[in-house]
């Protein structure tokens, strides 16, 4: 069985000592930085945006992975792939014209992708799978780190994983929202590609070493 991707969430990273944080993941088994940005109108929160992107791409050797919480996306992701992102995510609940929005992201050479919240159905996608590299599970409601996982998840990461199989779909899945070692293996079992883990990280006394057990983790 393949291990994990693991994409640290940078939000939950020591903000006084970003460099040394960034460094950190430098030196891990991270795959990519996950990029989490919150406008304070699609979710309850504001995190950061561009001059904070210019210090992840300065000092992060690793691919950004970027997850837009904000409304009408495509207002920003000529900016965003032009600021290095690898991966843009948009919501499926912002996207008025997501087959426009999806193409239109592969066309400046980055990866599409399509994160769904809690309550929205995996069967929306059907129509618009060949267009999509990456599919993100939220796993909790977004806005925020440090919540708790939704136990629900994992069978919609199941039933995602059959929905992808029967379309011969290559999309990975990633899972973002309460991921830890208390969970990632079951996540990955059921089909999750990438996890995305904030808190389980950068709480961790070592957050180099949390990555390579949540690698790990990914072994049955
Ligand atoms: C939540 C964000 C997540 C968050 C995950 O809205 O999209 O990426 O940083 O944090 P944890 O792992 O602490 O739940
Ligand atoms: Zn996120």
């Amino acid at each position: 069985m393949t291990l994990p991707l693991i994409a640290p969430s940078l939000l939950a990273a020591d903000f006084a000592n970003l460099q040394r944080e960034l460094e950190r993941v430098n030196q891990s088994e991270a795959d990519y930085l996950h990029f989490d940005v919150m406008d304070g109108v699609f979710v309850p929160n504001i995190s950061f945006g561009f001059p904070v992107l210019e210090v992840a791409r300065r000092y992060c050797q690793k691919p950004l992975d970027v997850h837009l919480m904000i409304t009408d996306p495509d207002r920003y992701v000529d900016a965003f792939a032009e600021g290095g992102a690898s991966v843009i995510h948009v919501h499926y609940e912002a996207c008025t014209h997501l087959h426009r929005t999806l193409t239109h992201i592969r066309q400046l050479g980055c990866r599409a992708g399509v994160a769904l919240n809690p309550h929205t159905p995996v069967s929306g996608l059907e129509d618009v799978l060949e267009h999509i590299d990456v599919i993100l599970i939220m796993s909790v409601n977004p806005g925020f780190g440090g919540q708790s996982f939704i136990p629900h998840t994992l069978q919609k990461v199941a039933n995602l994983k059959q929905l992808l199989k029967a379309n011969q779909s290559s999309a990975l899945i990633e899972i973002d929202g309460g991921v830890g070692l208390n969970n990632a293996q079951a996540l990955h079992s059921a089909g999750a590609d990438i996890l995305v883990a904030g808190s389980s990280v950068f709480g961790a006394t070592d957050p180099v070493e949390a990555i390579r057990l949540l690698k790990q983790s990914g072994q049955p």
